[in-house]
């Protein structure tokens, strides 16, 4: 099993992708108009999974993606996998029978990727991961992960939640509800498990979550479950949500039940999405920890080192804030998604 710890260790290393990256065909079709695209004038094809579109995050990770694989010059051959791990799957099967040079995706869910990247690697191309993780017995079968760091980000909500707590003057006891992501993503599992260390280190006796479920990422999900929650637990103080979008979907549900978001029930979500913030400036979000969806350039440029057999990280990081909601009305001019 392959997970957000095990890749701090490893990235204190590196990883060497010239051997995978020596073999590797090039595409002579080209969409890209940059400027360059790999040695030898050819341009690098690279073949990109992408999880859906899901959420607001994930429409401004796609375009990340797409803009910079046209800076960088290369060809992207692009698929969408509408959430469904089964997709993905066929879309990497038919990058490795078109001879991409760098195959790179973002996995729906952790575990179920060994046969395909075994397939990968016999074929000698490459596979970077981008946004999430997987879990695998064998390390080899990816170069890198170039993406957040999801459990710090479930340990920056429950922090942040402390300030929410004590501005809105809350005490005694926080009932939490907790909108998970999508069962089995990196994100939905790791934001959950970096939540509850810091609840249970520091919090054992006033914190509870008291209902937990997935809303899948999406507004729908999330006002789905939010209204079944409210009706098993009115009494709840706080939703921490996996992402702005079931956070917002959950503030709809929330303002059916009659009730004041932001104010009656204190939310923190995940993303900072521009909906997110627009909701925060309103006072019906108290605080959002940032996930940054632009990772195209980040992504591109471990690319093309692969490509060329540099060593890169084993996990490019990404760099991110939080913001409480008196920052929201400064800060939502200059937000970029
Ligand atoms: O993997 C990143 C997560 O996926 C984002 O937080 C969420 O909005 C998206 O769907």
């Amino acid at each position: 099993m392959l997970n957000r710890r095990k890749f701090l260790t490893a990235a204190v290393g590196v990883a060497s992708a010239g051997a995978l990256a020596a073999c590797a065909k090039e595409d002579k079709g080209s969409t890209g108009t940059g400027s360059n695209g790999g040695g030898g004038g050819k341009k690098l094809t690279l073949g990109f999974s992408q999880v859906g579109s899901e959420s607001g995050w994930r429409t401004a990770n796609t375009e990340s993606v797409k803009s910079a694989a046209q800076e960088a010059g290369f060809t992207l051959k692009f698929s969408d996998a509408q959430q469904k791990q089964e997709n993905q799957i066929s879309a990497i099967r038919s990058f490795i029978a078109q001879k991409v040079d760098v195959i790179a995706f973002s996995p729906v869910v952790v575990t179920g990727w060994d046969a395909v990247l075994k397939e990968a690697k016999a074929k000698n191309i490459p596979v970077v991961l981008t946004d999430r993780s997987v879990e695998t017995s064998d390390e080899s079968l990816f170069v890198t992960l170039v993406g957040s760091d999801f459990t710090d980000e479930g340990r920056r909500a429950a922090k942040i939640l402390e300030k929410v707590l004590e501005k809105a003057g809350h005490k005694g006891p926080v009932k939490i509800a907790q909108l998970e992501g999508t069962t089995g993503a990196a994100p939905a599992i790791e934001r959950a498990k970096g939540f509850k260390e810091v609840m249970d280190a520091e919090h054992k006796d006033d914190w509870k979550i008291v209902v937990s479920q997935t809303g899948d990422f999406t507004r729908a999900g999330g006002k789905q479950v939010m209204s079944a929650f409210l009706q098993s637990n009115p009494d709840i103080d706080v939703l921490f949500a996996h992402n702005d979008d079931m956070g917002i979907g959950a503030i709809q549900a929330i303002e059916a039940a009659g009730k004041k978001p932001g104010k009656d029930i204190l939310i923190v979500t995940v993303d900072g999405v521009k909906d997110g913030f627009v909701a925060m400036s309103e006072g019906k979000i108290n605080a959002i920890v940032e996930c940054n969806p632009l990772l195209g350039p980040q992504l591109m440029e471990v690319v093309q080192k692969v490509k060329n057999g540099e060593k890169v990280e084993r996990w490019v990081k990404t760099e991110e804030s939080d913001f409480l909601q008196e920052q929201a009305k400064d800060a939502l001019p200059t937000r970029k998604y």
